[in-house]
């Protein structure tokens, strides 16, 4: 099984989907550990309750992104994982970070990309006017939500939806379409080449959660 690490920065509800998910010893892939930038981070607490190995990479006790992207690959090469996942993991990584896991880090994001992306995904929808909202998961690249789309997963938008509505909507099938996704991507069945995911023996319903 691929020894996965789950970036984390608040509540960890992604988190919580990757390690029921992975808890099924037939799922390709294992939490390794859970790492936070913040040290009040909620699903901490929730990934210790699940005997995962937690870590606390912060700011404060590492001046500089580079200072803080080295403990992190410090700690990654400490647990032997082969996979990251960012699941509401609000911090950008360095290039160099980021090109030493390409292919090997994927992110969830609450919007259909390429639309929406950075923050406030939900405001911005409705402020689109969309119909249809969702959420994707991609391959990590230098530039913010951007890389190649692994899945996604569509819900309507609603007369009447404000932004918290429709995030809890779509933060639904976010933790449906993240286990879907992991499994594709640990067993190589979806695998990054250039700005193109290769596919191999995929079917619909795994890269849609619908
Ligand atoms: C999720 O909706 C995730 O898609 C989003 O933050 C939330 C984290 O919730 N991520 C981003 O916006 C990344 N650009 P969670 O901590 O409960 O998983």
């Amino acid at each position: 099984r691929k020894r996965v690490a789950v970036l984390i920065s608040g509540r960890g509800s992604n988190m919580a989907a990757l390690i029921e998910a992975t808890a099924d010893p037939r799922f390709p892939a294992t939490i390794a550990v859970v790492v936070s930038n913040k040290a009040d981070a909620g699903g901490l607490a929730v990934a210790k309750a699940a005997g995962i190995p937690t870590r606390v990479i912060a700011k404060a006790d590492h001046p500089g992104a580079e200072a803080q992207d080295h403990a992190m690959q410090a700690v990654l090469t400490e647990h032997r994982v082969d996979l990251i996942c960012l699941a509401g993991y609000m911090r950008l990584l360095r290039d160099e970070f980021v090109h030493r896991w390409s292919g090997r880090m994927i992110n969830i994001h609450p919007s259909l990309l390429p639309l929406f992306k950075g923050l406030h995904p939900h405001e911005q929808a409705l402020a689109a006017g969309v119909r249809l909202h969702g959420c994707s998961v991609h391959f990590v690249t230098s530039e913010m939500d951007s890389g190649p789309i692994i899945a996604q997963a569509a819900v309507p938008v609603l007369a009447g939806d404000t932004p918290d509505s429709l995030a809890t909507r779509v933060l639904e099938i976010e933790h449906r379409l993240y286990p879907l996704a992991l499994r594709l991507v640990a067993e190589g069945r979806a695998r990054m080449a250039g700005d193109r995911v290769e596919f191999s023996q995929t079917s619909a319903a795994e890269q849609q959660a619908l």
